[in-house]
């Protein structure tokens, strides 16, 4: 069986179940949020330490301003009524990305990394402004700049993913087949799983059916 350490997620589909549903993208995102609260709970139940979730790419930025601030908000709000929690359950938040924001969501998300940074039974990594070719590029830069040796030690060292294990598998739900720029240094041996389901209709046992599957996959990493 194959332990579980880190799970990360392309939550894709809010947009479409919106427009489905309520005739808007923005109430698919209002909508999405209630499956976060839902996989968190899950990944604490299975002892999961590491959940990395793709909420906004470097691409994002290209959205209408209404949807773009309407995300914020909800992210806003979401840490405001949430750290109290986190730190009840033990939950460390981490933002992978590059935080570009207003100075009110940087100072927010500053606040909520160090109000968990001492908490230690699951670890999120929330992904914001993230692109990952920008990621590799950063991490080049450094070695470079620092006159070390190109090799995968030190290309990890300088990632945002820094001292977190590769993730064992990545969901993405929404039927779509790509990756988006999505940590593709650290997937390079994860399990990918390919979920039909919009992200706000994705539920705790379609989450569960999924561990389930994984733990019984044989891993070869190139071996036979
Ligand atoms: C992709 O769906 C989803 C996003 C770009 C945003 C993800 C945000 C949430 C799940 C809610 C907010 C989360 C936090 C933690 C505050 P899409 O809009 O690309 O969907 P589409 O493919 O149907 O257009």
């Amino acid at each position: 069986m194959n332990h579980i350490k880190h799970v990360a997620i392309i939550m894709d589909g809010n947009g479409r179940w919106g427009i489905k549903h309520k005739k808007s993208r923005n109430s698919g995102h209002k909508e999405g949020l209630k499956t976060v609260e839902k996989i968190i709970k899950v990944s604490i139940q299975n002892k999961i330490k590491y959940l990395s979730l793709y909420a906004f790419s470097t691409e994002n930025w290209k959205r209408p301003k209404k949807e773009i601030n309407f995300l914020f908000n909800l992210l806003e709000n979401f840490l405001l009524n949430k750290i109290s929690e986190f730190n009840k359950k033990n939950i460390k938040l981490k933002i992978i990305g590059k935080k570009r924001f207003s100075n009110k969501i940087n100072t927010l998300l500053n606040n909520s990394e160090k109000k968990t940074f001492k908490n230690k039974r699951l670890q999120i990594n929330l992904a914001l402004n993230y692109g990952s070719k920008s990621e590799l590029i950063h991490s080049f830069n450094k070695i470079n700049r620092n006159k070390q040796k190109i090799n995968e030690k030190n290309i990890s060292k300088y990632l945002f993913t820094q001292n977190i294990p590769d993730p064992d598998l990545l969901i993405r739900t929404g039927n779509t087949h790509r990756l988006s720029n999505f940590l593709l240094w650290q997937l390079a041996y994860s399990e990918i799983f390919f979920e039909k389901k919009l992200w706000p209709d994705f539920n705790e046992n379609d989450y569960n059916k999924i561990l389930k599957k994984f733990k019984k996959i044989k891993r070869n990493y190139g071996n036979i």
